[in-house]
C-alpha cells in the first residue's frame, strides 16, 4: 500500500524501471534521498510556469536542450561551460529571430535515466540486460555492469547538485554577458563556411552597438549580463523522483525537487501508469513527448489527468512533439486538433531528434541534420497553417566537438562518425551543428509568425 500520495505510482505497473535484487540497498538510498537538500525549489519551478505560459501565447520562445544521457565518466567544469557556451549563443540568436524573450531549459543535472526499446542487448553470441543510464546501471558490456545499483542514485544526485551550482554560478557571475556571447558568435561566423550566417550576427553587433551608445541604467546592464537557465530532465526513475519530492511547507503541494521541469517519455505515457500517476501530483510544469503513437483519445485523457482538468492553466503542461520528419504532417494535425477542441492552453514545442534516428552505412546510431531541420520546418508550418504558437525546440546537443549526426557546415559523412562518438545513448548536435540550427530557426520564425497572424486576423 502506498505510505503517501505521491506513493500512488508503486501501484501502477513497473513500466522501464529496473527490478533491484537488494531491497534492503534500496531503502537505505531512498531513505537517503529523502533527507537531502532537494536540488530546485517550489518557487523556481512556479517562475519557469509563469514562463511557460507566455510561451504558449506566443510572447516567449523555449530552448530545451542537453544530453541524451548524462554521463558520471564524461563529467567535468570543461563539458558544464561548453555546454552553457553553445546554448548561450543559440538562445541569443533565437531571441533575435523570434523578437521575444528565449525559456533558456537544459537536460540536465537529472537526466541520467533511458527508457529503451528492447530489454536486452546482444553482442555477438553474449546477451546481457540493456544499458538503462548510468543512474541504473553501467554502460560496460559486462554482466556485473549491468545489474541495477541503487547507490547510483546518490552519485547522479551529487553530480546533479555540482553542475546546478556550476550553471547558477555561470548563469548570474558575468559569463553570460551578452556582448562575450555575442564575441563567441562572431568566431562561429568568420569561418568560412559559416559565411551564411555572417548578415544576422553583423546585424545582432549592430544592435548591441546602438544598446551601448543609447546608453544604459546600471541595472539594465545587469540584466544583459546574467541570464535565467532551468533544469530538466525525463522523469523516469520514479524512486529518484519520489525520494526527492517535497512538501511546500507555505502552500502543502509537492514539488518534484529533482529539477525544475520533468518530463514523461514516449514510451511510459500511459494514461494510467505509474509516470502519469506521479507527475499529475507535483506541482512543476510537465512535458509529455507525442509520437505517432499518440492517439487523440490517449491524448485527451492525459491533458486531462496532467492538467488536473484545469484546461486554461498555461505554463503547466508542455507537449513536445516527435514524429520524424516526414511524418509531422501525418500527426500534428491531428492533435492540435484535439487540442483546440478540448480548449486546453498547453505549450507546443519540437523535439526533431527522436523520429529522425537512422543507423549509418557504417553502422552508427545517427541522425542527419537535414532530416533535423526538415522536422523543425514541418513544426513551424503546420502551426503557421492551424494559428497555433510554435512555441519551441527540444534538441539533443553538446557542447563538444563530437561526429554523432551528419550534416551541417561541415558536412560530417558516415565515414566520419567514428571520429569522435562518444554518446552515451543517442546521437547529439555537436556545438557547431547546434548553432547553426539556432541561425536556421532564427530564419524560419518570421514566416509562420506572420502567417499565423493572417489565419488569426482572417
Ligand atoms: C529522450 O528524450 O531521450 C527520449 C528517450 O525521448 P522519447 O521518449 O521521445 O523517445
Ligand atoms: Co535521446
Amino acid at each position: 500500500m502506498p505510505t503517501s500520495a505521491i506513493s500512488s505510482w508503486r501501484d501502477r505497473e513497473r513500466i522501464q524501471m529496473p527490478v533491484y535484487t537488494d531491497p534492503t540497498a534500496l531503502r537505505a538510498v531512498e531513505a537517503r534521498l529523502r533527507q537531502l537538500p532537494p536540488l530546485v525549489f517550489a518557487d523556481e519551478a512556479r517562475r519557469l510556469r509563469t514562463e511557460l505560459a507566455a510561451v504558449s501565447r506566443g510572447e516567449a520562445f523555449l530552448l530545451q536542450g542537453g544530453d541524451c544521457a548524462e554521463s558520471f565518466d564524461q563529467f567535468g567544469a570543461d563539458q558544464v561551460r561548453d555546454f552553457f557556451k553553445v546554448m548561450l549563443q543559440m538562445a541569443m540568436v533565437l531571441t533575435y529571430g523570434a523578437k521575444v524573450p528565449v525559456v533558456k531549459v537544459g537536460r540536465i543535472a537529472g537526466q541520467f535515466a533511458k527508457p529503451r526499446s528492447a530489454p536486452t542487448e546482444k553482442v555477438g553470441e553474449v546477451e546481457l540486460p540493456s544499458y538503462r543510464g548510468d543512474i541504473i546501471n553501467g554502460f560496460d558490456f559486462t554482466e556485473a555492469a549491468r545489474v541495477p545499483d541503487p547507490e547510483r542514485m546518490l552519485q547522479a544526485y551529487t553530480q546533479s547538485a555540482a553542475t546546478l551550482n556550476m550553471l547558477r554560478g555561470m548563469a548570474k557571475g558575468g559569463f553570460a554577458d551578452v556582448n562575450k556571447v555575442h564575441q563567441w558568435t562572431l568566431d562561429f561566423t568568420a569561418e568560412d563556411k559559416a559565411e551564411a550566417y555572417r548578415d544576422i550576427a553583423n546585424a545582432l553587433q549592430d544592435t548591441l552597438d546602438f544598446i551601448r551608445a543609447a546608453g544604459l541604467s546600471p541595472r539594465k546592464a545587469e540584466e544583459l549580463a546574467t541570464v535565467d537557465f532551468y533544469s530538466s530532465h525525463e522523469a523516469l526513475l520514479l524512486e529518484y523522483e519520489e525520494g526527492l519530492t517535497r512538501t511546500d511547507p507555505m502552500t502543502g503541494e509537492l514539488v518534484a525537487g529533482s529539477g525544475h521541469l520533468i518530463w514523461i517519455g514516449d514510451r511510459t505515457r500511459q494514461p494510467d501508469g505509474a509516470h502519469v500517476d506521479f507527475c499529475r501530483q507535483v506541482i512543476n510544469p510537465i512535458g509529455l513527448k507525442c509520437g505517432p503513437t499518440t492517439s487523440s483519445e490517449d491524448l485527451k485523457v492525459l491533458i486531462d489527468t496532467l492538467m488536473n482538468g484545469k484546461l486554461d492553466d498555461a505554463g503547466r503542461l508542455m507537449l513536445i512533439t516527435r514524429f520524424g520528419a516526414d511524418k509531422v504532417e501525418e500527426h500534428l494535425p491531428r492533435l492540435i486538433d484535439t487540442v483546440e477542441e478540448m480548449g486546453a492552453k498547453v505549450v507546443w514545442t519540437c523535439d526533431p531528434m527522436h523520429g529522425n534516428t537512422i543507423k549509418s552505412a557504417t553502422g552508427y546510431k545517427t541522425r542527419p541534420f537535414e532530416n533535423v531541420l526538415g522536422e523543425v520546418q514541418e513544426f513551424f508550418r503546420v502551426h503557421g497553417e492551424k494559428g497555433t504558437t510554435p512555441g519551441g525546440v527540444h534538441f539533443e546537443m553538446t557542447g563538444q566537438d563530437v561526429t554523432e549526426c551528419t550534416g551541417g557546415l561541415r558536412a560530417l559523412t558516415d565515414e566520419d562518425l567514428s571520429d569522435r562518438y562518444h554518446t552515451a545513448c543517442d546521437p547529439r548536435l555537436n556545438a557547431s551543428q547546434a548553432l547553426e540550427l539556432a541561425f536556421l530557426v532564427n530564419q524560419l520564425m518570421r514566416a509562420p509568425r506572420s502567417a499565423a497572424a493572417q489565419v488569426a486576423s482572417a
